[in-house]
């Protein structure tokens, strides 16, 4: 089968469905693909590197529609591409059937199929892979992130420079889904301070292990609607998370919202007034620009000023970073192709029984099938039985498990090793053992417990402390009637000065490092 990609239609949309490394896996498959010229162009794959990948490059978008048995595309078809397309074809792409009614009855009417990839059922993990909504809102969420950046007039991390300290942005993100989450670990990664809201309270450790600290809503109310979507909340919590939302706004120098509850208009977060209290200089991206705003001043697709924040309501962030969204997009329509076409003979099958073909299929050979009926989950699998563990070697059954029997047995080993040293060491030895073993263990518990991003001033702080040697160096440079000791020979004396000299570089260096280190953590 023939595999078409015209170029987007659609005004300033700079992505393309398919880029050249994915047009050489889609032969490997058994399909043919044909290009629109120019098709690539704005997302920097152009018609020689398609062409090196196997593709045929179309002069136009009607022979591409017409010839086409199947035909890729990123966003809507416009009435026009509708008008030019082969009757009987199959597009992939993103379709919104619930927005588009108009749309899919032309489609119908051109007798289609049509599989929409924003209706995939993204519970089922078999469909990651394909999940477009997915790897285009990540890509967004580091983008909101870029033009946040870009807006604001300062760094995002803390430094310490010869000029001065300069502390780092805070930065407060609202709702952590999938472009929420991909905008903390990006603001992370930069230094800022990050702080994350959701009405879902699962997504907290989420926002932690990405390295952000959750805001809790003072108000007992769970937000999850199944699915991992929200639900809209009650006023009650609404009020209560205005309050917090106010109050970060006077503290945060940047503010990413993301909020969204699917099916609905953009739930209003950021109000005029808490605009007006942000510090002059700050920025405001509202991902949710093309639904309404989360923020009451938003201009969708513009960025604007007012009160002196900068608020971004561009919704083309992924037009923004062009390469990266049509190299992720192209993957995952990929993958759903690998998954039409399990005989790899360039022939698709789209199989209605398959639960995530199903949920993507809106149209069946100018059927309409959508909306799918609701996905039957598989139910939870009884709980086997857990095996007792196997009895240790030479045992009976026992029942203490594997990992408490090796301790005993290494704490066994280990006092039995200490018997015979005592046994046979000269007494002197066994005092020294003791304290090394000793040091070793406060050694490894202190490392241990020290979060790892502590551990650069740690080894500065020990490094500093191990100047202790300098004692040692003074015993020898003192006179002998302070020590007790015979004085020692002028060459070792003026050893232990040299000593003396290094590691009082060494000591008060180490703290010095250690101070400046620390202080970039104090936030
Ligand atoms: P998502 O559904 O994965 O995440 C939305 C999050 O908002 C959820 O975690 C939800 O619990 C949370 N939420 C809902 N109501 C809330 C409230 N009142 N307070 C706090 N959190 C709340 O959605 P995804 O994929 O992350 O997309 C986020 C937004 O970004 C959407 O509005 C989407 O349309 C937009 N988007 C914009 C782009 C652009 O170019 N501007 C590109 C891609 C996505």
């Amino acid at each position: 089968m023939r595999i078409g990609i015209p170029a987007e239609t659609l005004a300033g949309e700079k992505r393309v469905a398919t880029v050249p490394e994915v047009v050489e896996k889609l032969i490997k498959l058994g399909f043919t693909v044909a290009v629109e010229s120019g098709a690539g162009d704005a997302a920097n794959c152009s018609d020689e590197a398609y062409r090196a990948a196997g593709a045929e490059i179309i002069v136009g978008a009607a022979q591409i529609w017409a010839e086409s048995d199947i035909v890729f595309k990123v966003t809507v078809p416009s009435s026009a591409e509708v008008e030019m397309m082969r009757t009987g074809i199959t597009l992939i792409g993103f379709i919104w059937p619930a927005q588009n009614p108009e749309l899919m009855q032309q489609l119908a009417a051109k007798k289609a199929t049509v599989l929409a990839i924003d209706a995939l059922p993204r519970q089922l993990s078999r469909a990651q892979k394909m999940d477009a909504l997915t790897s285009q809102a990540g890509v967004a969420g580091y983008r909101a992130v870029i033009e946040a950046a870009n807006a604001f007039g300062r760094f995002f991390n803390g430094q310490i420079t010869a000029a001065g300290k300069v502390p780092p942005a805070k930065v407060f993100i609202a709702g952590a889904g999938v472009a929420g989450l991909a905008a903390i670990g990006t603001a992370a990664g930069l230094g800022a301070i990050v702080r994350a809201n959701d009405t879902r309270a699962e997504v907290a450790d989420q926002v932690k292990s990405l390295g952000g600290e959750f805001v809790k809503v003072e108000y007992e109310e769970e937000g999850g609607g199944g699915g991992g979507y929200a639900k809209v909340m009650s006023e009650g919590f609404l009020q209560a998370q205005r309050e917090m939302y106010a109050k970060q706004a006077r503290e945060v120098d940047i503010i990413i919202t993301t909020a969204l509850i699917p099916g609905r208009p953009a739930p209003m977060l950021i109000t005029a007034e808490m605009v007006k209290s942000m510090k002059p200089g700050s920025v405001i991206v509202d991902m949710a620009g093309e639904r309404g705003g989360n923020c009451e001043l938003t201009e969708a697709g513009k960025a604007v000023v007012k009160y002196g924040v900068t608020i971004v309501g561009y919704t083309d962030l992924n037009s923004r970073l062009a390469k990266q969204s049509s190299t992720l997009y192209g993957t995952n329509l990929f993958r759903l192709t690998e998954e039409l076409c399990k005989t790899k003979d360039g022939i698709i099958n789209v199989n209605m029984e398959d639960d995530a073909i199903r949920g993507l299929t809106v149209i069946k050979e100018g059927e309409i099938t959508w909306p799918a009926p609701p996905l039957k989950m598989a139910a939870p699998k009884p709980a086997v039985a857990a095996k007792p563990a196997p009895a240790p070697h030479g045992h009976g059954s026992g029942g203490a498990p594997a990992s408490a029997g090796k301790t005993a047995a290494i704490f066994s080993a280990a006092a039995l090793l200490f018997l015979l040293i005592g046994a046979f060491a000269p007494p002197a030895f066994l005092g020294h053992f003791t304290v090394f073993v000793l040091a070793c263990f406060v050694g490894y518990m202190v490392v241990w417990n020290v979060t790892p991003a502590l551990h650069t001033p740690l080894m500065s702080v020990t490094n500093a402390i191990s100047s202790i040697i300098a004692i040692g160096a003074l015993v020898q440079v003192a006179p002998p009637l302070l020590v007790g000791l015979d004085r020692p020979d002028e060459w070792i004396r003026w050893l232990a000065v040299a000593g003396i000299a290094l590691t009082a570089v060494n000591m008060f260096g180490g703290f010095a490092v250690t101070r400046r280190m620390l202080s970039m953590f104090r936030k």
